[in-house]
């Protein structure tokens, strides 16, 4: 039986350190709210108009492919999850084709777009095709730089303070080991929330307002149209919302339903996780997630601390800097589960 296992993992942190106190600066929050509703004290932010989300997977990506004993020319397929892309399109997938300068075979790059699922629903797609048959060394990419795309004004601080940049890279490949790789994987989704945690702007709809739940604008001609308005611009239209409140309420219940579906899809119960990595939104759901399980301070793994939320990255993040810190080991069962916008959720299983 083939097995998909993590051959290499690496990460990167751009070097910019942002603390809670440098944010108070900018808008009306302190150090004392972020902490005690986040958990979080420090974000990275990427180096504008130097770095993009691309040169961080890139970077990320070089340290996997190190690690995994390859080169880049052994990759066969790339997979690139991020809600916050280079470029309308094309996706990252091809960027970093170019970037690393992969030119042999001219292969794939598949983009993937479940927001903070990213990582498991990237785990899904590579699983299901390293097990197929179809390839030897997937890469596969989850980055984001939020930073260029935040509300720095007190009106945005419900989001900004929470989100920020940084990548992580993995090289999968098959494995006829039984002991190794990944065990299970569950995906789900409800769109009914939609809007509840999004980016709306600019996109076909040509000018929805959150909150009003109507178009803003008249129809307009057959041609041209509102792609972006001025409106738009004028009401920081391009930053993300949340309604947080919605988001947390669902997200504590979806998290440790989701886990329980893959321990008992994979015959196991809690006791025998021996990592969990939560998807890191919020110190305060990982915390809540965790008593639900019943797991010790030293089974779950969180670093949102130090980096915010950094969507699709935040789990191979962390799963790289526990493995680097020597906290998760050969043969560990590894549990990493997520919940974000879409509503899109996941969990999956392996052993490291
Ligand atoms: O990874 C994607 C998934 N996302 C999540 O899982 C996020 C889930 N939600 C959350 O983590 C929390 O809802 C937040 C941390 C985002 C917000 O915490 P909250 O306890 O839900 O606060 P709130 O939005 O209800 O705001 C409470 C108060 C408001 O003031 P009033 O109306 O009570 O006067 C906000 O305006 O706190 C105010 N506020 C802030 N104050 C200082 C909101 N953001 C800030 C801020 N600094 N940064």
């Amino acid at each position: 039986m083939i097995r998909t296992k993590i051959a290499g993992i690496g990460k990167y942190l751009p070097e910019q350190v942002v603390t809670n106190q440098d944010l108070a600066q900018y808008m009306d929050t302190s150090d004392e709210w972020i902490q005690e509703r986040t958990g979080i004290k420090e974000r990275r932010y990427a180096r504008k108009h130097h770095e993009t989300t691309t040169t961080m997977g890139a970077a990320a990506a070089k340290e996997a492919i190190a690690r995994a004993g390859i080169t880049k020319e052994d990759i066969d397929f790339i997979v690139f999850a991020t809600i916050s892309s280079d470029y309308y399109f094309p996706g990252c997938g091809v960027l970093l084709q170019r970037e690393l300068g992969i030119t042999k075979g001219e292969i794939g790059a598949l983009d993937i777009r479940n927001q903070c699922s990213g990582f498991v629903y990237g785990l899904e797609v590579v699983d299901q095709f390293i097990k197929a048959g179809k390839y030897k060394n997937i890469l596969f990419v989850c980055s984001e730089m939020h930073s260029m795309g935040l509300d720095f004004r007190t009106e945005g601080r419900g989001v900004s303070v929470i989100f920020g940049d940084g990548a992580a890279a993995l090289i999968l490949q098959p494995t006829e080991d039984e002991n190794c790789g990944i065990l299970t994987t569950h995906l789900h989704s409800d769109g009914t929330y939609a809007e509840e945690l999004s980016l709306l702007n600019p996109g076909s709809h040509g000018g929805y307002h959150v909150g009003t739940e109507q178009f803003g604008y008249p129809d307009t001609d057959k041609f041209g149209g509102v792609f972006v308005t001025q409106k738009m611009i004028d009401e920081y239209m391009f930053s993300p919302f949340m309604n947080g409140k919605l988001v947390f309420k669902h997200a504590v219940t979806k998290f440790p339903a989701v886990i329980k579906e893959a321990l008992d899809s994979a015959g196991f119960s809690t006791s025998d996780i021996d990592m969990f990595i939560p998807h890191q939104a919020n110190l305060r759901i990982s915390q809540f997630v965790q008593k639900r399980l019943g797991l010790p301070d030293e089974k779950v793994f969180n670093n949102i601390q130090k980096y915010g939320n950094t969507t699709s990255a935040s789990i191979p993040i962390a799963m790289c800097e526990a493995w680097e810190e020597g906290k998760i080991k050969d043969g560990d069962l590894v549990c990493v589960a997520a919940f974000g916008s879409g509503f899109t959720w996941g969990s999956g299983l392996l052993r490291w």
